[in-house]
């Protein structure tokens, strides 16, 4: 076994050290390639870079597998709890009794916003996007909460990221009610993390609420199925912005801002409203047409690093039965959505390019019985995923070779030209 690897430019070699993390591909260190060749690499997409080294996830796409801190995510989404996988991500270790407690009760005890923040969302017009809304808020947080600023500090680190975990929620149930007309609903701290968002996104004045353990618990598997996925657009995101030493809440806003693209977190939303554009099963064999014609892509299917079944979509595909049994709905876009993936699991189209359902392919149904509506699909997924943005932030601030995130590019435009004035122009 060699440690690294030689790359031949014209008549020159150059050493490629080759690290090897704990598991997945061995990686050619290609840091000091422009320095001593004067060349870039190549790789629009980050197709084959590694940009970091993190210890937080981990994913074989071809194995179908996705570790968190090293758990498999089929075991979190059935024994943990969410804040428990917050713990895990954040700090690296399942937490005791004790620590649980303490984390549980720092997360708990920062739910509430400021009371002047209450007023900011009233800026906003009712029909917005609430992904909108959430960008704006959770940016206005570092107005609000100027104390933990400080990314040289590992304590004001720590507040800031408990402040996230706890005040998503709070800020995403406001984004939906407002939308909606209805009062905000204050956090209740005797609840747990997934009872008091859904209380505070479906009670109202005029009626008690009732928790429902089985919503409660789908709603919880939800947040940990979306809460990591290592170094993904968004993820990505956030940590370039955190290179330049930004505020924490600044960067989970720009992560904000990346996901809500359809190609990442917006495709839950189009996924549902792609089953409801089918309407049922008899189209199927037209729309699938669609897709091989390449007028659209099916959305909920094919992911950049699974080439094989999502792991994320097999419990939410369970959740999803068992939140529509709960609630006793036959939605007719459950047959739609098993009859679709029935349909493109045997059409070598989808075989040949590895296109297997990913985990928003039955989100969208299981959040649409849960009441939610549509565009609120991907604040969820922005609430859940806040924990991982956050633990790679941290990571990155932990890491002492961090530097500024800088690309660079092949330059393709004009060359140095001298300006022309306008009336020489033509
Ligand atoms: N429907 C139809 N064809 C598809 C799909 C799809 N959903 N996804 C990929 N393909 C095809 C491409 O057209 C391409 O075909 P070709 O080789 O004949 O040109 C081939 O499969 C490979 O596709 P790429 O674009 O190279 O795959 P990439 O890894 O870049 O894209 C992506 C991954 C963006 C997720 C893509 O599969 C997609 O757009 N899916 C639909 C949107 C979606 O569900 N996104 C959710 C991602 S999961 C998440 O963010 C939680």
């Amino acid at each position: 076994m060699t440690d690294k690897a030689t790359l031949t430019i014209g008549d020159k070699n150059y050493d490629l050290p080759i690290l090897k993390g704990s598991t997945g591909p061995d990686v050619l260190d290609v840091r000091k390639l422009y320095g001593d060749s004067d060349h870039f690499t190549f790789d629009p997409g980050f197709t084959s870079t590694a940009s970091c080294e993190s210890k937080i996830t981990y994913i074989d796409g071809d194995a179908g597998i996705l570790l968190h801190r090293g758990y498999p995510i089929d075991q979190l989404a059935e024994k943990s709890s969410f804040l428990e996988v917050c713990h895990l991500l954040l700090n690296g270790e399942l937490p005791t009794a004790d620590e649980f407690a303490k984390f549980e009760r720092n997360i708990t005890y920062h739910t509430m916003l400021h009371a002047q923040f209450d007023s900011f969302f009233q800026g906003f017009r009712r029909d917005a996007h609430p992904m909108a809304v959430m960008t704006g808020a959770v940016g206005a947080l570092s107005a609000f909460y100027a104390d933990s600023l400080n990314v040289d500090d590992p304590k004001q680190r720590e507040i800031s990221a408990h402040r996230l975990i706890a005040k998503m929620p709070t800020i995403a149930a406001r984004a939906f009610q407002y939308s909606q007309g209805r009062p905000f609903v204050t956090p209740r701290n005797e609840l747990s993390y997934s009872e008091n968002f859904l209380r505070m996104c479906f009670s109202v004045p005029a009626e008690d609420w009732v928790p429902n353990p089985v919503l409660t618990r789908a709603m919880d598997r939800i947040f940990i199925l979306h809460a990591d996925h290592e170094q993904n657009a968004s993820t990505s995101t956030v940590r370039l912005a955190g290179s330049s030493g930004a505020h924490p809440f600044a960067c989970i806003a720009a992560g904000i801002a990346c996901l809500w693209g359809p190609s990442h977190g917006g495709a839950n939303q189009e996924a549902l409203e792609m089953l409801e554009e089918i309407g049922s099963v008899e189209n199927i064999p037209a729309y699938v047409q669609g897709v091989k014609d390449r007028k659209y892509k099916l959305m909920g299917f094919g992911h950049r690093v699974y080439k094989n079944f999502d792991p994320r979509a097999k419990v939410m595909q369970k959740t999803c039965y068992e939140v529509l049994e709960q609630l006793g709905i036959n939605d007719p876009l459950l047959h739609v959505a098993m009859e679709l993936e029935k349909v493109a699991l045997s059409d070598p189209f989808f075989i040949d390019r590895k296109l297997y359902p990913n985990i928003d392919f039955y989100s969208g149904i299981t959040l649409r019985a849960m009441g939610f509506p549509t565009n609120m699909f991907t604040v969820l997924f922005a609430l859940a995923r806040t924990v991982g943005w956050i633990s790679q932030w941290k990571e990155m601030f932990e890491d002492p070779s961090r530097k500024i995130g800088r690309p660079r590019q092949l330059y393709t435009g004009a060359t140095q030209r001298d300006y022309v004035p306008v009336d020489k122009r033509g």
